[in-house]
């Protein structure tokens, strides 16, 4: 299955009530396994979670940790970029020349490497102490 596949059948299983934008993402790890993700929304609206986290916590669920690829889809007239707090997740677990493909359901699409949606994460390396 392509990840466009992936992503575009479970953007319909979204649960988006409160902002009605349904999102969809679904990931490629290295060796070939795909996992996919929706956004859950949720009454108290800083507890809802966006797809890219539940694509990102279903890899985790499934024993894998490293994307290869990513694709997010919405129905928006732009492509929609992946919120702050994703940008730093995907920084967790995709090297920084991975690329994201962000799409729209009608079919417009453009991309952009981890690198480029967060220059200057905050890594690992921050936290080695003297
Ligand atoms: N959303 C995502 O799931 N991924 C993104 O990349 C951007 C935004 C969701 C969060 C919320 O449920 C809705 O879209 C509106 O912000």
């Amino acid at each position: 299955m392509t990840l466009k596949d992936a992503a575009t059948a479970v953007r319909l299983n979204a649960y988006a009530p409160y902002s009605g934008f349904r999102v969809g993402a679904a990931l490629r790890t290295p060796g070939g396994q795909v996992f996919a993700g929706c956004n859950v929304e949720n009454v108290a609206y800083p507890e809802g979670t966006c797809a890219e986290a539940g694509a990102i916590a279903a890899m985790i669920a499934g024993g894998e940790s490293r994307i290869a690829e990513i694709y997010v889809i919405a129905d928006s007239p732009d492509p929609v970029p992946p919120c702050g707090g994703c940008r730093q997740k995907l920084a967790e677990f995709a090297g920084q020349d991975v690329v994201v493909t962000m799409a729209t359901v009608a079919g417009f699409e453009r991309t952009a490497t981890v690198a480029e949606l967060l220059p200057g994460a905050f890594g690992k390396g921050h936290m080695e102490t003297t």
